[in-house]
């Protein structure tokens, strides 16, 4: 599989998104990445489905809403009338919370099992509008977890910080969680969302990864071609 690069515009200047969105494409990034963040599921808040319509009005590339929201099933239809070609959704939104995270304000939050019943029927609702269909996974919760729904995804992002902020340090525990999904025979695209660098892309595509994200590390560079070449080189 070849190896693609997507870039999370949350380290863009916000009032100037559409020369972001050009210079990913100068770049040669494969795909942009919205991180949409409501407060409540994550402690920050970022963009809804109007700035993702302008973002998809601004590119040909395409673009994937990665929804770090409570209740994403009463979103799914605004992000898809938004134009966007993907919709990730989080596991944690479908399963009883661990103890320590049920409570607003408590992060990250985190499962151990899911309502696979509920999950498959978003991931069919978004499939049905010819969009990719994702699943998110944070970094405390067992990848095993997807282990039912391995035919319902298109793909699955692995988180490799705790959601909310770009400009973290990489989790290594994502790399055994890349490994477990191609051994299961995962055959979709496996992306790895936070602190994708030079140091930490290498063994991420050596466990199976096939999807790089990154925000900061393209963005506080000096030469963003060099950057998206010398992460597509690695397969
Ligand atoms: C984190 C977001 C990531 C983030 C990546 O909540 O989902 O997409 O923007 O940022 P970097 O690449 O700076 O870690
Ligand atoms: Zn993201």
């Amino acid at each position: 599989m070849a190896t693609e690069v997507s870039v999370s515009i949350l380290s863009a200047d916000f009032g100037k998104i559409a020369e972001a969105l050009q210079l990913c494409e100068r770049s040669g990034v494969d795909r942009i990445h919205v991180d949409v963040m409501d407060g409540h599921f994550v402690p920050n808040i970022t963009i809804g489905p109007v700035v993702a319509a302008a973002a998809c009005r601004h590119t040909r590339l395409p673009v994937v809403a990665h929804l770090m929201i409570e209740h994403p099933w009463d979103y799914l239809d605004a992000f898809m009338e938004a134009g966007v070609s993907a919709i990730a959704v989080h596991a944690e939104c479908y399963g009883a919370r661990r103890s320590s995270c049920r409570a607003y304000g408590q992060y990250p939050k985190e499962v151990d099992t899911l309502d696979a019943g509920q999950l498959t029927a978003d991931l069919r609702r978004i499939r049905a509008q010819g969009r990719q269909a994702c699943v998110a996974i944070n970094p405390g919760t067992p990848v095993a977890c997807l282990k039912d729904i391995l035919g319902e995804m298109d793909a699955v992002l692995v988180m490799s910080v705790q959601p909310g902020f770009s400009g973290q340090k990489f989790i290594p525990e994502a790399l055994p969680k890349i490994e477990w999904l191609r051994g299961a025979g995962f055959k979709g695209d496996i992306g790895v969302d936070g602190g994708v660098n030079a140091e930490t892309a290498p063994g991420v595509v050596r466990a199976g990864a096939n999807v790089l994200i990154t925000a900061s590390y393209f963005f506080t560079n000096n030469d963003p071609t060099a950057v998206v070449a010398g992460l597509k080189r690695l397969f």
